[in-house]
Formats: structure tokens, sequence, C-alpha cells
């Protein structure tokens, strides 16, 4: 049996922002989540403004931190209990996002993200959630998943519960006009990772592989002018599809060992998570061709290329023509800026081998062996 699950409503493209107080579902208050980047980059305004128009009142919960511990997660819940509102909206990046889900599902007695690390089954909806995606991006508004840093294992963790799926999601261009290159390129790495390790999963399903390669086909076509070029709003909104159908194919499949690998750099070094999974992308890929071939060879084909005969070419191309993007947009692909010592590629292995969940998704096997070769390469 296969299944797929999403939110309730999807709302797309130009003006999408218009459905926001329908989408509230009667609410007459909301708890509207952001961060001070956000805010400050102007994008937070429209939102609000259309509450405003829908006569809905709100409270901002609006410092919220980026790729959080579970333990600054916490904080936010604490204060959302506070605020009496019906419905969460959530105008941000997965960081944002994934705050959001967990408050939605931790109000229950005795239910804290800590008990949700241990326990994801606890969780329980108590509260309706629009998601307004402000990167593309995470497609955190599509899946049950929300990623925590768990401090004294120097790890990032993800708690999945279906109760987190959400009810509503705009996906509306504007949100994301301003997002400066540098997040906009690494956050659609990220898209791009979401979609191809999808795509070659152990978990893959139709369903998956309809989602992951749509979003494929998105990503190919639009990353690079919806990050290069400011008033491609076109661009800008099939990223935001693209990066929605990845979330969706990451909830009937699974990612594999590029975001297994990437856990322990966001969890010790504290590396966004879209360069962590971008400077492992292609390391991953290489490792992966052997038994991926195929799937590579099929991307080919749906992108409509021609030229390349033998699935062996046609795979090459696509590694290439992945490759080429990553350089394009300038994202770091080593480890060396970060400052991280080589003396630091056992722990690294070690702890990027706990992350089995997503690991033994991966077609090929891979070892501690295997890690430490691909973390060796990072560290140049
Ligand atoms: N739940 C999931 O399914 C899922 C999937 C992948 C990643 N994640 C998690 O999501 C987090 C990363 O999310 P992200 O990559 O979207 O970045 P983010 O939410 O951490 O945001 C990164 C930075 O971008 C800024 N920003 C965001 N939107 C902006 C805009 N429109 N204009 C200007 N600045 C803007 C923010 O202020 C922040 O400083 C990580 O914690 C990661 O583990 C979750
Ligand atoms: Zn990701």
């Amino acid at each position: 049996m296969f299944t797929c699950k999403m939110p309730g409503t999807v709302c797309a493209g130009e003006n999408a922002l218009n459905a926001l107080g329908t989408l509230c579902g009667g609410a007459r208050k909301a708890a509207v989540f952001s961060d001070r980047g956000i805010q400050a980059s102007g994008a937070l305004a429209l939102p609000l403004k259309k509450l405003e128009e829908a006569g809905i009142d709100y409270t901002l919960l609006c410092d919220l931190p980026a790729e959080p511990t579970c333990d600054q997660a916490q904080t936010v819940v604490d204060a959302f209990r506070a605020v009496d509102a019906q419905v969460i909206v959530a105008v941000g990046g997965g960081s944002v996002m994934d705050i959001a889900k967990l408050c939605s599902i931790a109000s229950g007695e005795g239910v804290t993200v800590r008990a949700l690390l241990e326990d994801p089954g606890k969780g329980r909806k108590a509260v309706r959630t629009v998601m307004i995606p402000t990167t593309a991006g995470t497609g955190a508004e599509a899946t049950p998943n929300a990623i925590v840093a768990v401090p004294e294992k120097e790890l990032k963790v993800g708690i999945v519960c279906q109760e987190m799926i959400p009810d509503a999601v705009i996906l509306d261009g504007e949100m994301i006009r301003r997002l400066p290159l540098k997040i906009a390129a690494s956050t659609g790495i990220d898209a791009l990772c979401h979609a191809i390790e999808c795509y070659t999963s152990k978990k893959a399903t139709p369903f998956s592989d309809l989602y992951a390669m749509e979003a494929l086909k998105l990503i190919f076509a639009n990353l690079e002018p919806a990050c290069l070029d400011s008033e491609a709003l076109e661009s800008k909104n099939a990223m935001l599809m693209a990066a929605y159908y990845a979330g969706v194919a990451i909830t009937c499949s699974g990612t594999t060992a590029v975001h297994a690998l990437s856990y322990p750099l966001g969890g010790k070094y504290h590396i966004p998570h879209g360069v962590a999974n971008a400077m492992l992308l292609m390391p991953v890929m290489r490792f992966n061709l052997p038994c991926c071939q195929a799937h590579f060879a099929r991307v080919y084909d749906a992108l409509g290329h021609k030229g390349a005969e033998s699935e062996a070419e046609k795979a090459a191309w696509l590694l290439e023509r992945m490759e080429q993007m990553v350089k394009r947009l300038d994202i770091p692909t080593d480890l060396k800026q970060y400052g991280v010592p080589k003396e630091d590629l056992p722990g690294l292995v070690k702890a990027g081998m706990e992350v089995q969940r997503l690991l033994g998704n991966n077609l090929r096997t891979v070892t501690a062996e295997d890690a430490r070769e691909i973390y060796a390469g990072l560290l140049g």
C-alpha cells in the first residue's frame, strides 16, 4: 500500500496571500510566528495586512531562533501557551515553520519538545496551522517533520508526527522577492536534495516519484533565475511550488545519505541546513552513482534533454549539471571555511552513522569507512 498525506488546502501563485483570512478557518485570533530577519526584510508586512483586512486579531511571536535547539523550541511553546489563539500563522523558513508545528501539538499535559523527541506519538494537534514559507525551501510546510538540534548529542534530530502536517499552506512568490541570494541559493539546493534523495530513496513510491520528479523539473529550470534575478517572480513562484512538491515527496518517501551526513554539520558546527546539504550533495551523488545510474538517467529524460545516449552518459550529464548549479550559486562546498579541524573526522563519522533513520533509505549501503571518505573529502 502507498499513502500520500498532504496539507488540507494549498493556495499558490500570484495573490495567493489573499486567501489568508479564509484559511484561518473562522479564528478570532491568530498567533503569528516569524523571526527578526524576515521582519527586517519587510516580508511580514503583507500577511499582517491580510489578517487586518480579514478582521482577525493577532499576537506576534516574532523573535524565533534560526535552526532551533529543542530547548529554544520549548521556550516558544511556553510563550505560545500564554496566547489565546485559535490558529497559528507561520511566516518563515523551515526554522519558524518547524517551531510552529511543534507548538501546534505540544499543548497537552507533559507534552514537551524533549518528550516528543522520545515519543513523537504523544503529540496531538490542538490548534489550526497555516504555513507561509519565506524560503524555497525546506518543504516543511508539507511534512509531518520538525527538526531540532539536540546540544548534548551534537546532532540535529527529526521529530516525525503525522499530526504536524499543516492544515493550510500559502505559496506566494512575493514572500521570497527580497530573499538574500545566499539564503535563496542554499535553501534552493536543500529542495534539490529533497527531490533527488526521495527519488533515489529505498522508500520511494509512485507518489514520491511523481512529486520528486516534478520538483526536479521545476528546480532545474528555475533555481538559477529565481536566485539571481530579483524580478523573476515566475521563477520564484515555481521554486516555491518545487520546494512544496519536494516536501510532499519527503512525506511519502524519505531523504537519504545527504541529509543523514549533514545532521552533525548542523548540530555541532551550526552550518545552515541548506549549506551543509550543498556540501554533501555531490560527494554522495557520486558515491551513489553505481546504484542510482538508472534513476539519474530517467531524470535526464524527464528534463527533456537530448544528446546523451547511454544510461551512463545521461547520469554523468545530470551530475555535472547539479555540480554546475552549486558552483554558479557560489555555495560553500567544503568545511575549511567553517574552521572544522581534521582531528574532528572520527567524531563526525560517529555522529553521521547514528542517523540510521535516513542512512537506511540510501540505495547504496553507507559503511563507516564510506562516511569517513565522504567527510574527509570535505575537510580537504
Ligand atoms: N520540517 C522539515 O520537513 C524540514 C526539512 C528541511 C529542513 N528543515 C529545517 O529547517 C531549518 C532551515 O530552514 P530554512 O533553510 O528555510 O532557513 P531558516 O528558516 O533557518 O532561515 C534562514 C535565515 O533566512 C532568513 N530569511 C528567511 N526568509 C527570508 C526572507 N523572505 N527574506 C529575508 N530573510 C529571510 C531568516 O531570518 C534566517 O535568518 C533547519 O532547522 C532545518 O533542519 C525542516
Ligand atoms: Zn533538508
